[in-house]
């Protein structure tokens, strides 16, 4: 089979949001449900090019367990989120994930806001990176379209970067426009620099179209929109009508 344009990891954070809302203190349960693995396994059955899970520090959904059992069973690559702590490290570098992508964590967010300060956190996070691809994990890190940032994650030897999309999404009209502009010029200058580009956060089925002047995009991870979709329609539908759309995008 011909290699699509674009790749597509399936964040599932949010799936294991709902069985943590029931079952956080009974994940021994028989009944504890959904699956992180089912939906890992129906993503992929459906086209999905990664599984991407976040294990964060406070584990408000992604579990141990679960990133353990994902390494174990998934077909295709297994893309782990992390914050760059020592206590999380051990864990990725004993798991192995194909991929790592570092994000930043406060407590208190929703969601991960903002991207990784990388030309402000060189050193902490050059080791965490040298570690990371001297154990066969690809690095990426999750920044804003800023050019210091870009550079800076060449810098350190990042293998990626994952341009944030927050503030696309939320945007219209001509601020959207004036990000679309930083997002492609990040782009451009990660891509002379060697970096693979990914970007992600906030894209759905409706605004992925006005990203596509972005050129050398190769993955897209994206959680929220397909997890909410797969309510009316499936994961598996949700997550091919998410290709549907990524197949018209053009570098
Ligand atoms: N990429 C990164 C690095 C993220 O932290 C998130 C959110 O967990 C996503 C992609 C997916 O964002 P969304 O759930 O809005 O699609």
């Amino acid at each position: 089979m011909p290699q699509p344009n674009l790749l597509l990891g399936v964040n599932i954070d949010h799936v294991v949001t709902l069985r943590q809302a029931r079952y956080r203190t009974m994940l021994a349960s028989p009944n504890a449900e959904p699956s992180v693995l089912a939906a890992a396994l129906e993503a992929e059955k459906a086209g999905a090019h990664s599984i991407t899970v976040h294990l964060r520090a406070d584990r408000r959904h992604i579990q141990d367990a679960d990133v353990w059992l994902l390494r174990k069973h998934i077909g295709t690559k297994l893309n782990l989120e992390m914050g760059n702590t020592q206590e999380i490290l051990a864990i990725a570098l004993d798991v192995r994930p194909d991929f790592v992508c570092m994000v930043p964590e406060n407590r208190e967010e929703v969601t991960t806001e903002g991207g990784l300060d990388v030309a402000g956190q060189r050193e902490a996070l050059q080791s965490t990176v040298k570690a990371l691809s001297a154990n066969g994990s690809r690095v990426s890190m999750f920044i804003d379209p800023d050019l210091n940032q870009v550079r800076a994650s060449a810098e350190i030897g990042a293998a990626m970067i994952e341009l944030h999309t927050g503030t696309f999404a939320n945007h219209t009209g001509v601020e959207l426009e004036a990000e679309v502009r930083r997002l492609s010029a990040a782009a451009e200058l990660g891509h002379a620099l060697g970096l693979q580009i990914n970007a992600g956060h906030g894209l759905t089925t409706k605004n992925l179209p006005d990203l596509w002047t972005v050129p050398h995009l190769a993955e897209l991870n994206i959680g929220h929109h397909i997890v909410s979709r797969s309510l009316f329609v499936g994961l598996r539908t949700a997550v091919q009508e998410m290709l549907a759309v990524m197949a018209s995008y053009r570098d």
